[in-house]
């Protein structure tokens, strides 16, 4: 019997002899005028264009074969039938099932849970029905204007990145923020612009014990019960969670209250009642598309062949650029200010997903795993890093975002960015070797780029809801793959804890110096003569 393990696999062995042969993009261009052709998918309105990638078709070949070796066809099925393929927790990973139509039952443990999925969605839908008529009133019964989403990670990133990608929808009057951070600075600032008889806190969290959520929670809470005592907080508090006694201690009002499953992750959690805020700032009708364009890519990939499948290719790339290329960090470069929020969105999808050294099998992994991911939107983002993306002595790979239309009547504007990302991508893979110096000062080496450095594009059509859930949904789904080659859980997070108990050691052992751990001991004394 094989191992299907990548490291071990025959494919994996071949692919490194691979990579060795292959050096130059532009050697890959000349040598295959129809390489566009070869190297790009279009499927769901969205074209992926990998031909500037240091790839050829033996290494694509072989990366498929990789992935049928590690069984990539069967995870796909194991996590659609519900299996609980999050092994070290024993759960599920069912956010497919929250983007799905209530009718296509999906199982876990024999029980269908679309039902669960479908209460809380009208749920949603009437909470935001009622907004957008301007019904939803505060304790005082003055229309709410203002929601502000208390959460951090996954119950914060979506939710920011979604309301900010589809501003354009966002129900005109509504402000809505997002607060995450345990400093009091963002929650400050949102309390001192915003009115305690019109703003609607939502609390998401989906455990209701983290420090951050909580600290901001109490404090947002205060400032209700300030102004119009336990009626403004029973009025004016939604929370979503999986915590109902934590949802009592705080007095969030039984019909104010959203339930989310152990079966989603945090970070795989937008489709649910974690996007309440999202909901609500969009109303019901865009987010329902968000849902539909995630699910259209939900059956993209569980039936499309692997060559053909957007969210395998995106993640074979990566894996060629990560374990055969060494490329040990990955830029996510969006062509529309829609999506600034995207880049850290997917640091935390794919860095807490994949960012591990252990297998499924509690064995050290036997190669690298997930990139630093990082990104800008551009064009701000070739005006701060891009000088080491061109001429750095790390090579880095990116993925390019572009939308071909303005969703803000700006086409113009939005074609230059256009001629930006593309002429960028073209420089990375073509480069300038002969570029010769114009002033007398420079040598021609400062002139040159060394090129064949990798990218790919995303090209869609315009950034509206149901392709702002088809992208989401692709990104969640390479990190899955990418997972299942590494062998590790993606839908485990054990390496955030360490830091979090320290904190709270730290937090109780409050003043005192005696016991300063050493480590440390120098910065909180330090500390303690500051304040
Ligand atoms: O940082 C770890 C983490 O558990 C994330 O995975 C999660 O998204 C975030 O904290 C917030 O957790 P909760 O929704 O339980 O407050």
């Amino acid at each position: 019997m094989t191992d299907p393990y990548g490291p071990r696999t025959a494919a994996w062995k071949s692919l490194e002899g691979r990579a060795r042969e292959i050096d130059s993009i532009p050697d890959l261009f000349a040598a295959d005028p129809l390489r566009f052709e070869r190297f790009s998918v279009r499927a769901l309105g969205l074209l992926f264009d990998f031909s500037r990638q240091r790839l050829d078709g033996a290494a694509l070949a072989m990366l498929l074969q990789l992935a049928g070796d590690a069984g990539v066809p069967r995870w796909i099925e194991r996590m659609f039938a519900g299996e609980k393929i999050n092994n070290t927790e024993n759960r599920a990973a069912l956010h497919v099932a929250l983007r799905r139509p209530v009718t296509r039952e999906i199982r876990i443990d024999g029980e269908d849970v679309m039902p669960l999925v479908e209460a809380e969605r009208a749920k949603m839908r009437r909470l935001a029905a009622t907004l957008h008529a301007g019904e939803l009133r505060g304790a005082t019964g003055r229309p709410i204007d203002t929601i502000v989403n208390i959460g951090i990670g996954g119950s914060d990133l979506g939710v920011a990145m979604a309301v900010q990608a589809l501003a354009g929808r966002v129900k005109p009057g509504l402000t809505v923020h997002c607060v995450s951070n345990i400093d009091g600075v963002a929650l400050s600032r949102v309390l001192a612009s915003s009115d305690p008889a019109t703003t609607l806190f939502v609390i998401c969290s989906k455990t209701f014990t983290t420090i951050e959520t909580l600290t901001n929670a109490n404090a947002a809470r205060a400032w209700l019960m300030a102004e119009g005592g336990a009626a403004a907080v029973s009025a004016q508090c939604i929370a979503v969670s999986t915590n109902r006694k934590a949802m009592d201690a705080f007095g969030v009002a039984a019909d104010r209250r959203f339930k989310i499953w152990d079966w989603v992750g945090g970070r795989y959690s937008l489709w649910s009642a974690v996007g309440i805020a999202v909901a609500l700032a969009v109303g019901a009708d865009a987010f329902d598309d968000l849902l539909r364009g995630a699910h259209e890519m939900d059956e993209h990939f569980a039936s499309e062949e692997l060559r053909q499948n957007l969210p395998v290719l995106l993640a074979l790339v990566g894996i060629w650029n990560r374990n055969f290329l060494a490329i040990s960090a990955h830029a996510v470069l969006p062509y529309d200010d829609h999506l600034a929020r995207f880049p850290a969105y997917l640091q935390q999808l794919e860095m807490e997903s994949n960012g591990k050294s252990v297998r499924r099998d509690g064995e050290p992994v036997e190669c690298a795993t997930c990139p630093l991911i990082f990104g800008e939107p551009g064009s701000n983002a070739q005006h701060s890093f891009f000088q080491l993306l061109h001429q750095g002595t790390d090579i880095v790979s990116a993925d390019f975002l572009l939308p071909a239309r303005s969703m803000v009547g700006q086409q113009a504007a939005q074609d230059l960015a256009a001629a930006n990302c593309l002429a960028q991508s073209w420089a990375f893979a073509a480069g300038d070797p002969a570029a010769p110096s114009r002033t007398a000062q420079l040598s021609d080496a400062h002139r040159r780029y060394p090129g064949s450095r990798p990218s790919s594009l995303l090209l869609f059509d315009r950034l509206d809801a149901a392709t702002l859930g088809k992208i989401v949904a692709l990104y969640e789904h390479k990190v899955f793959v990418q997972g299942v080659i590494w062998d590790v859980n993606s839908f485990d997070q054990f390496g955030v804890e360490l830091g979090k108990r320290l904190a709270s050691e730290l937090t109780r052992a409050g003043t005192g110096g005696s016991d300063d751990p050493a480590m440390i001991a120098g910065a909180l004394a330090q500390l303690r003569q500051l304040r």
